[in-house]
């Protein structure tokens, strides 16, 4: 029990590791979160330094993901029956709530999305493979990176349901869809709007 919650704890804070806000100020000396979107993110990144650095982000952030996984595997070795599973799941969760809000830059962190990839993939490929599929198909449409992101999480917990996936996976895959939204509730107005920026326009501004 004591080291699931460490588990969860480190997880939280590798998750609290904001690649962004540190490569922006690295390769720039600006903070992020005053640039674009305010978003300290990969799309953010992509928008404020461009591809190179926005695909490091990404991979770096969702390597977070993948880390707090196996942390949470290694630490739930010797457990039985659900609770193996339970301890990575929240392990995930944890990763992401540090992304969202992390501890070393003032609560002040991203919307989750590369770190819920790097989660998904873990604890269940084939579902993430799909709804990425369609997340990607619809970035490539419409150029909304937020819409791609909620369809992502709305389609995953969905396609879990569908291939009778276990039900700590299937429970972190509907509050990684609950923290997506919440997120995402700026963008969602926008979409609704039509006012959302298009990823690689030159209107893209974020904000
Ligand atoms: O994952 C973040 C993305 O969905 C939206 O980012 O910066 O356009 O608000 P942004």
């Amino acid at each position: 029990m004591i080291l699931s919650v460490v588990a969860i704890i480190i997880s939280y804070l590798i998750g609290s590791i904001s690649f962004s806000v540190l490569i922006a100020k690295w390769l720039k000396g600006i903070d992020i979160r005053d640039h674009g979107s305010g978003n300290a993110g990969a799309t953010n990144t992509l928008r404020v330094l461009g591809k190179g650095p926005a695909i490091f982000v990404l991979l770096l952030d969702a390597l977070k993901g993948v880390a707090a996984i196996w942390l949470g595997v290694w630490f739930s070795i010797g457990l039985s029956g659900h609770t193996m599973y339970w301890v990575p799941a929240l392990c995930g969760i944890a990763a992401i709530l540090g992304h969202n809000w992390p501890i070393y830059f003032r609560f002040r962190g991203g919307k989750g999305i590369a770190t819920t990839i790097g989660v998904l993939a873990t604890l269940c490929i084939v579902p993430t493979l799909i709804a990425g599929v369609f997340a990607i198909a619809s970035i490539v449409i419409t150029r909304y990176v937020s819409l791609g992101s909620l369809i992502f999480v709305t389609l995953t917990p969905i396609v879990l349901l569908i291939q009778g996936y276990s039900a700590p996976i299937i429970t972190v895959s509907i509050i990684i869809w609950l923290l997506a939204v919440w997120r995402h509730q700026t963008n969602i107005v926008k979409i609704f709007k039509g006012t959302e920026n298009k990823i690689g326009s030159k209107a893209d501004k974020g904000g």
